[in-house]
């Protein structure tokens, strides 16, 4: 366990819908003001309102992904980039589709590579040479995970290969259609995203309460892996009334009203 320096900002607004809102303002105004060159995304359900939001608005003209780069969170290995559940198609039918970034700015790690631990130190040194990822987007997983860094994972982790746990598996069931979800992924590290110079993490419904009190209120420790965000001095929290029922008073208090 270790002394958490700071307490990210938290905004606890009333529905899933009203996050999506929130998230995407801001996520397009640091696009628009030059301050989000670098963007760090996530899949799964959380984010998907706010990809709606950002792709509405690129059709309409009034957002553009042409300067920026992308790094996503992570990949399941062993499927293909093009099969229908990895999280490159995820990214290209929910955001890229609509938007005029260039396609070749958009990364996500290789669950196929053939050396993964060169994959992997690849990714980083990618993440580097574009000069580091500007603002990262996380969701939050039952057990406190961030990307696919599983409870035990260390903060100083860096991108890799890592075994799924069970219940993230189970709970990713849905994206595997009458398959089975792979064991394993390639995710960045608690180290990878902790470099990021802003951090936006997202939760919505009542089965994230548990993960997001450990994560703010009980002690900063592997064991949560998203409790890394206390050692942050610049992230944010956004979430919807059902997943901030587990937080104290106090913490609920030192939120804004929305
Ligand atoms: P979800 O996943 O948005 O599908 O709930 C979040 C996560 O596991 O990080």
């Amino acid at each position: 366990m270790q002394d958490s320096p700071f307490q990210p900002r938290l905004m606890v607004l009333p529905t899933p819908g009203d996050v999506a809102q929130k998230a995407a303002a801001l996520i397009a105004g640091a696009v628009r003001t030059g301050r989000a060159r670098v963007l760090g995304l996530a899949t799964g359900r959380t984010p998907l309102g706010v990809y709606t939001i950002l792709s509405q608005e690129m059709r309409a003209g009034t957002l553009s992904l042409a300067g920026t780069t992308t790094f996503n969170l992570d990949e399941y290995a062993g499927i293909p980039a093009d099969h229908p559940s990895s999280y490159r198609s995820y990214m290209n039918r929910h955001l890229f589709a609509a938007s005029d970034i260039d396609m070749a700015r958009t990364h996500l790690p290789d669950g196929m590579a053939p050396d993964p631990v060169r994959a992997a130190a690849d990714y980083e040194a990618m993440i580097e040479t574009a000069g580091g990822i500007d603002l990262q987007i996380l969701g939050i997983g039952q057990n406190g995970h961030i990307g696919f860094n599983e409870p035990g994972s260390r903060f100083d982790s860096r991108t890799r290969i890592v075994p799924l746990a069970p219940s993230t598996r189970a709970a990713n069931a849905g994206d595997f259609p009458g398959g089975t979800v792979p064991e394993k992924a390639v995710t960045m590290g608690i180290g990878t995203i902790l470099a990021a110079k802003k951090i936006l993490l997202l939760a919505s419904g009542p089965a994230k309460a548990e993960a997001l009190a450990a994560m703010l209120e009980g002690p900063v420790t592997p064991a949560c892996p998203a409790s890394a965000l206390r050692l942050h001095p610049d992230a944010t929290v956004i979430c919807d009334t059902a997943a901030a029922a587990r937080l104290s008073p106090a913490t609920r208090g030192a939120a804004p009203a929305p």
